[in-house]
């Protein structure tokens, strides 16, 4: 893999980590202050970008080595409301900027496998972002959020509420491969 390519994208791999053990610690926070399906959005958010950091790790399986590695990341525990905002701050960030940026340069370098991996991040990133805006609307509003099974896809983070779909529309992977969180 070419070096920018691969920078990029063990950058991505540690906001990705970053976001999964985030969003728990976000998920204990919203049980506490009596939010429980906001905190399962946010246990369901968590499996999802590990799928994500999974595939980023895996595309970087031949370039092993000891790295320092830089990537951008909220820290904090702050009210429910607060840390709802933290998380369409980093959702949005991976969407305008992040993720743009590092594929304009894999599609530059022609890197086929982390173009995939980083689509699929990218695609599952613009649900989050919508669906945690819609969480601290309700929560802002002094309500949980009314939320069905979240459904996240095993293969590409693809995430929904409600049933499973036949196919995941970004990956294809059948209905054996969604986890649930209800
Ligand atoms: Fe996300
Ligand atoms: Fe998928």
């Amino acid at each position: 893999m070419r070096e920018m390519t691969a920078t990029n994208l063990r950058s991505a791999f540690s906001g990705e980590s970053m976001a999964h053990m985030r969003y728990l610690r976000w998920a204990d926070r919203a049980e506490e202050e009596g939010y429980p399906n906001v905190a399962r959005l946010f246990r369901a958010i968590s499996h999802a970008e590990r799928v994500h950091a999974t595939n980023h790790f895996n595309e970087l399986k031949n370039e092993s080595g000891d790295f320092p590695v830089t990537a951008a990341g909220g820290f904090g525990v702050g009210s429910t409301s607060d840390n709802l905002q933290g998380a369409i701050n980093g959702e949005n960030f991976e969407i305008n900027e992040m993720y743009p940026a590092y594929l304009a340069v894999a599609e530059l370098q022609g890197e086929k496998g982390a173009i995939r991996s980083m689509n699929f991040a990218i695609s599952a990133e613009k649900i989050h972002s919508a669906m945690y805006q819609e969480a601290k609307q309700s929560v802002d509003a002094g309500r949980d959020k009314e939320l069905g099974p979240i459904r996240i896809c095993g293969v590409c983070g693809y995430t929904a509420e409600g049933e499973i779909p036949q196919r995941c529309p970004v990956c294809g992977a059948g209905r054996d491969k969604f986890d649930s969180f209800e």
